[in-house]
């Protein structure tokens, strides 16, 4: 037999035993998006390749080795998303949503990047996105961060540690790359190929190499705390005194820098020891000068996105879970109590709104229909014969429990279903 075509590597199916375990936290992020006055955008998954390069910044990991780029037929030069930062403050600038008005705004959906694959690290992965245009002040900083500490508390996820930085001002930073510089030229010798290369580039990137061997540089170099200007130093400070205020604890982690090179001031990121490598599950900062450089008037932002497969393997509900099964499963006898099963169906989906109800199709005896019916995992089966027909009743056959069947009039079969299902939370319309 011919092999069967496979997904593409790092990107996965979600199939029916999980499913249900990403529409609860989607359900949840969206909840908690608009408990804090966020709206939701929809960005596409494609934009020209040009919008991330000028915005995640031409010698990056992501814009230099990650991104699914392609010609399309009209020779244009586009790519998969890795991201959403970059296209909600397109998607904004191209509609007019930031004159003279703050947004807060909230995405979700998948995004690509072409890394090695492994646990809580793939090429087509997920996240919740929240977005602030407009606001100067560390308040929003503030709010972003309590609204993550309570999506924790929400799914009693524990453990996670705060990291918190400033990436100060451009004039700051330039004053501090020229240190950092300085100081990882005087150990050029020890210094991988990777690093040497970041040296010239983006030397602040080589803060971040996870290469042991270059611990011991990394930890001896100057500190950008050293640097701060005036404006970032106050911005920092205040930002840190509302933390302190709403008791969300954090470290000071001078050596944080994100992978992208929009960020200035405020950076922060979620992190757990559960992960193995993958530790960061929610990350960002800000990105005051992002809207200028693409065209827009000087506009204040800063956001943050979390990964969303990274949050369901700590919830433990990334694998095989609970499935979306019916409530109900209907088994017909019988060409006249199809036909009338079907009108029974619609009914009851009429009179109990959001009952789960499978109706049984392909025919087959009694005994196949109820072998379908136990196998879809449904509480009971619904049985509608002739004789039923004839009488105006159903029987009601329960599936999980031993429990004598049922017999009951058609009339009150909307409540005793609300009755029986009641943990499934229905109610008649
Ligand atoms: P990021 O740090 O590149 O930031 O990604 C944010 C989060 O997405 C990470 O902390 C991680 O949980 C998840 N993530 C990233 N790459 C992968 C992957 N390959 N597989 C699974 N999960 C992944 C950003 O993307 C910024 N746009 C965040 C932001 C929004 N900053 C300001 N606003």
């Amino acid at each position: 037999m011919a092999k069967h075509i496979q997904a593409i590597r790092g990107m996965h199916d979600v199939l029916p035993g999980v499913a249900p375990a990403w529409r609860r936290l989607e359900e949840r992020l969206c909840a908690l998006s608009r408990a804090y006055g966020y709206e939701e955008m929809r960005m596409p998954l494609v934009e020209k390749t040009e919008l991330f390069v000028r915005t995640i910044g031409e010698v990056t990991d992501i814009v230099e080795k990650e991104m699914y780029t392609f010609e399309d037929l009209g020779g244009d030069s586009l790519s998969l998303r890795p991201e959403g930062t970059a296209s909600c403050v397109r998607a904004c600038l191209e509609h007019g949503l930031l004159h003279n008005q703050t947004q807060r705004l909230w995405y979700l959906g998948p995004m690509f990047r072409h890394e090695r694959p492994q646990k809580g690290r793939y090429r087509q992965f997920h996240q919740w996105g929240v977005e602030a245009y407009g606001f100067a002040g560390p308040d929003i900083d503030a709010e972003l961060i309590l609204m993550s500490a309570r999506l924790w508390r929400l799914l009693g996820i524990d453990g996670l540690k705060l990291q918190l930085n400033t990436l100060g001002t451009p004039v700051a930073r330039a004053a501090y790359r020229e240190a950092l510089v300085t100081h990882l030229e005087a150990h050029r010798d020890q210094l991988d190929a990777d690093s040497l290369r970041r040296l010239e580039s983006n030397p602040l990137r080589v803060l971040d190499s996870k290469n042991p061997a270059l611990q011991e540089v990394i930890a001896a170099a100057p500190s950008l705390m050293n640097y701060l200007d005036e404006e970032s130093a106050t911005h920092f400070a205040e930002l840190r005194a509302l933390l302190d205020d709403a008791g969300v604890a954090y470290e000071l982690n001078p050596r944080l820098v994100r992978g992208l090179d929009y960020y200035g001031k405020t950076v922060f990121e979620w992190q757990t020891d559960r992960l193995g490598a993958q530790a960061t599950v929610l990350a960002g900062g800000r990105y005051d000068r992002l809207i200028e450089q693409l065209g827009g008037a000087p506009t204040p932002a800063i956001g943050f996105a979390l990964g969303v497969e990274r949050v369901l393997a700590l919830l433990g509900e990334d694998e095989d879970g609970t499935r979306d099964a019916p409530h109900v499963y209907l088994i017909v006898a019988g060409a006249a109590a199809e036909r009338e099963g079907r009108r029974l169906a619609e009914a009851l989906r009429d009179e109990l709104p959001g009952l789960r109800l499978c109706q049984h199709c392909g025919g087959g005896s009694f005994k196949a229909q109820f072998r379908r019916a136990d196998r879809s995992g449904a509480t009971a089966a619904i049985i509608l014969g002739d004789d039923e027909l004839a009488q105006g009743r159903v029987s009601v056959k329960f599936l999980r429990e031993e429990r004598a069947q049922a017999d009951v009039p058609r009339a009150e079969l909307a409540r005793f279903l609300a009755n029986i299902l009641l943990d499934g939370g229905l109610a008649p319309a």
